[in-house]
């Protein structure tokens, strides 16, 4: 695992962002694992502006979303979906069709779950996956609890993961967060050749301290990132602050880098 700690969030969000563009010129058939909330909105962001700069086309990149609200359209302004067309896809010039959100609103959810494995699995499996975390130490909507073989399925969310997003986005009312979703498994983003998670603020200090150096644990999901041999973890110093080798790991990953 290496630990990426930099002074801002915009520094983080620009080298990671950097490291998706290089992989999209190496292989313009690059899959990538996208995440939604607030931390990756900047890295899109650099991301979109290496389109419009012309260094970097996602013509015939393909995406699949990590998670979806249970009973929200693709087209409810709160949707991941919808989150997605916004900050990302319609800035940049990926083909719509090759872009993948579960349905909230499946008629048979565990159908529509096994059927995203299937179509991943068709794909070759995923490139790089973004990643954020809870500040219960979730990746995806893996919850405290959730077995780290886990696939994608319906999952359950904590009362603290309801109100963080309430805040966020729900213009804090919280009895208007669903509280399910379809979310990858733990086992399913493991598969992932790269993972590459972002976390940004003190408010996730102790989920940073838990998926770096706690025990590998189903108590913060996030944690069985340890087990994967090319995981990337990009922090500002906030987020890093609880890390107890933190200036070991900012030097290793720096020289690494080049940065
Ligand atoms: C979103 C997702 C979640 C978020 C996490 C952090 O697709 O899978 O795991 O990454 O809840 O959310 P923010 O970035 O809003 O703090």
């Amino acid at each position: 695992m290496e630990v990426v700690v930099c002074k801002t969030k915009e520094e983080a969000s620009a080298i990671a962002a950097a490291m998706i563009t290089a992989a999209v010129k190496k292989n313009p058939k690059l899959v990538l694992g996208l995440a939604t909330g607030s931390t990756p909105v900047l890295m899109y962001a650099e991301m979109a502006k290496a389109v419009k700069a012309k260094k970097v086309s996602y013509k015939h990149v393909k995406s699949w979303n990590l998670d979806e609200y249970v009973g929200l359209a693709g087209t409810h302004d709160q949707s991941y979906r919808y989150f997605m067309n916004k900050n990302l896809f319609e800035k940049i010039d990926i083909q719509i069709k090759n872009t993948h959100v579960l349905n909230g609103l499946a008629k048979d959810p565990e159908k529509e779950c096994a059927a995203y494995e299937t179509q991943i699995r068709r794909a070759g499996g995923i490139d790089i996956q973004v990643l954020g975390i809870g500040s219960d130490g979730h990746i995806a909507f893996n919850e405290p609890g959730t077995s780290l073989n886990s696939r994608t399925s319906v999952v359950y969310l904590t009362p603290s993961t309801i109100k963080d997003n309430a805040r966020l986005f729900f213009k804090g009312k919280e009895d208007e967060v669903p509280t399910r979703a379809l979310s990858m498994g733990v086992g399913t983003i493991c598969e992932a050749r790269k993972c590459i998670l972002l976390a940004f603020g003190k408010g996730k200090a102790e989920a940073v301290k838990g998926c770096v150096e706690g025990p590998v644990s189903q108590f913060c999901t996030a944690s069985a990132l340890q087990m994967h041999n090319d995981a990337w973890i990009f922090c500002d110093e906030a987020a890093a602050s609880k890390l107890k080798l933190r200036k070991y790991y900012a030097w290793r990953s720096a020289t690494k880098l080049g940065i």
